[in-house]
């Protein structure tokens, strides 16, 4: 069956398949990736996963969380951590993965979640590896987070040795957090280019928890080094006797929480080892879809040859990196919006409206809070240990005092002079005056480039009507080269967290924003001059007034009442 995909024929490499998937799923001008071209409603995915024979341990929802001002996520050593306890776990899984809104047209309604998802279908699942908590259960054990009931699903209890050998490399109270990705479940709609968007979501949702984490003044460490195999076992996912014709679930990330500051300052992964013993598993998958019209083995071949082994951490350098001060003049301290408001209140733009403009000060906050700081302090970007590799193509139209035209953001200092040489010889990479001395912002040509954005975006209005829209391009051949293959899902994950902070930021600043994953690649890459494969451009996105729905009605995410 893989023969057939073309990309595992004979002895291909695992970047060779990579680099195949990533030409074979382009959309094109004259043909996009392949899909099944239609919505086989019958076989439509459900969007929750649960365990049925699994304890469910309901989460309380406090009417009012935190009364975190939105800026304050960004210092969050200044946030006094919350003590590990029920409330504190159902506040951050509330603010990382939960339901945020129903919404409703005539009798169809449909949910929508803090984390956004390509065309809402979710394909991403949340676990937790908990210490005994007092009312969530009095021994260690892997939960399941299910965001309709908002609860978490016991899956596994752990015994007292085993919990102390998984937690022995941590700080106290510590605990783990997982992302996996049910392939199928983005495949049903976009085919091929499924497995990019899966990615993307996983990026999003880390983004997500590193931001909840932050709110309660809590650390969030990615785990690298662990491997795939590892990780399936941590979780389950590698059960075939609880999953049985139930769709499988692809573990993509696991990460550290460090709700206690005053622990040591852990910023690398540490070994993990799979379950040996002493693990009571509960629960089995349900089936999400009655039947699958048509598979798509691309889709298996790029995730295996993503899968990582256990391998040593990345310990990138910052030390050239600008300060806080360099990146905003002066660092932002105040703000009337709440964190609260600004994760549970992020909503894509359906629609921008060709006017609304943002001013200069907007547009240059905005992406200074995408460039990691010196030393990696800043939030997410504290999350992941590799310097960026994923820069900004941009589209400016309505920026209050800045020309129209293409600009540049430069994620990495170093990179300035590469990407000089890969893109079009004639722009004129021109300081941005005013902009902050560490932001790396550059005009690289001025114009009026609203039909160019649209085009590029499949077409989508909400690339040319926005105040600006980018593509992410990903120093893609190198980044996979210096990591390894696995790498690939890293880029995705870099990107869709780029994409969040845009999100909250877009809150922040009054206007909203949309992920873009439909785009055109190469005509993007001809857009910035770029001829060379081994930039790529990895990810689209949407800045500007929106203009609502006004035929839909929103409806809230859970009924307090009913339900506590
Ligand atoms: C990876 C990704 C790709 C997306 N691509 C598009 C797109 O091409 N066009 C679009 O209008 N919206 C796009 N969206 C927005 C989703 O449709 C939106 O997130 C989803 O409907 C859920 O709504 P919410 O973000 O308001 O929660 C994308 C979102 C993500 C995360």
């Amino acid at each position: 069956m893989l023969e057939r995909t073309g990309l595992l024929e004979g002895d291909a490499s695992a970047e060779e398949v990579v680099v195949a998937y990533h030409e074979r799923t382009k959309h094109h001008f004259h043909r996009y990736a392949d899909a099944l071209g239609y919505m086989d409603w019958a076989t439509q995915p459900d969007p929750f996963r649960r365990y049925a024979g699994a304890d469910l341990v309901r989460l309380p929802l406090p009417k009012a969380g935190r009364p975190l001002p939105y800026w304050q996520l960004y210092t969050s050593t200044s946030v006094p951590p919350m003590p590990l306890s029920l409330e504190s776990v159902s506040l951050f899984f509330r603010y990382a993965l939960s339901l945020t809104a129903w919404k409703q047209s005539g009798d169809t309604t449909w949910p929508l979640r803090a984390n956004p998802s390509s065309g809402n279908l979710h394909p991403t699942e949340g676990y937790a590896v908990l210490p005994a908590i007092d009312q969530i259960g009095d021994a260690a054990a892997v939960y399941h987070y299910a965001p309709r009931e908002h609860a978490l699903e016991r899956r596994a209890v752990l015994d007292a040795k085993r919990w102390a050998e998984l937690t022995e490399p941590f700080p106290d109270s510590s605990f783990l957090v997982g992302l996996s990705s049910v392939h199928w479940r983005e495949a049903w709609k976009y085919g091929e280019r499924a497995f990019r968007y899966c990615q993307h979501d996983v990026g999003h949702a880390l983004a997500s928890l590193r931001i909840a984490a932050a709110a309660l003044g809590w650390r969030l460490v990615l785990q690298g080094s662990v491997s795939d195999g590892t990780f399936s076992s941590l979780l389950g996912l590698d059960r075939d006797e609880d999953f049985a014709a139930a769709e499988r679930e692809e573990a993509d990330l696991l990460a550290l929480i460090l709700p206690d500051f005053a622990a040591p300052h852990l910023t690398e992964s540490k070994p993990l080892t799979a379950h040996g013993g002493g693990v009571l598993w509960q629960g089995r998958a349900n089936t999400l879809s009655p039947a699958h019209s048509v598979e798509w083995p691309v889709i298996d071949a790029v995730a295996q040859a993503t899968r990582r082994c256990a391998s040593a951490s990345i310990k990138d350098d910052f030390s050239g990196f600008p300060s806080e001060d360099e990146l905003f003049g002066t660092p932002i301290r105040q703000g009337l919006l709440t964190a609260e408001r600004a994760i549970l209140g992020r909503r894509s733009a359906v629609a921008m409206d060709g006017s609304t403009a943002i001013s200069r000060a907007t547009f240059f906050r905005m992406l200074a809070r995408l460039m990691p700081i010196q030393e990696r302090r800043t939030m997410p970007w504290d999350a992941i240990p590799w310097r960026p590799r994923i820069h900004l193509g941009l589209f400016v139209h309505r920026v209050d005092g800045l020309a129209p035209g293409l600009y540049a953001l430069v994620r990495d200092p170093d990179k300035v002079e590469l990407l000089k040489r890969v893109m079009h010889s004639e722009f004129c990479w021109q300081r941005v005056p005013d902009c902050p001395p560490g932001l790396p912002l550059y005009l690289l040509q001025e114009g009026d480039c609203r039909a160019l954005a649209t085009t590029v975006s499949c077409g989508q209005d909400i690339a040319g009507d926005g105040a600006f829209s980018l593509a992410m391009i990903a120093d893609y051949r190198d980044s996979l080269a210096m990591y390894g293959s696995g790498f690939y899902r890293n880029l995705f994950w870099e990107a869709g967290m780029v994409g969040q902070v845009l999100y909250l930021e877009a809150e922040e600043a009054g206007v909203r924003a949309t992920g873009i994953g439909c785009y055109f690649d190469d005509p993007v890459h001809a857009a910035f001059g770029i001829v060379s494969r081994e930039w790529q451009s990895f990810y689209h996105f949407t800045v500007g007034g929106p203009v609502e729905d006004r035929r839909l009605t929103t409806l809230p995410a859970y009924n307090f009442e009913e339900e506590q």
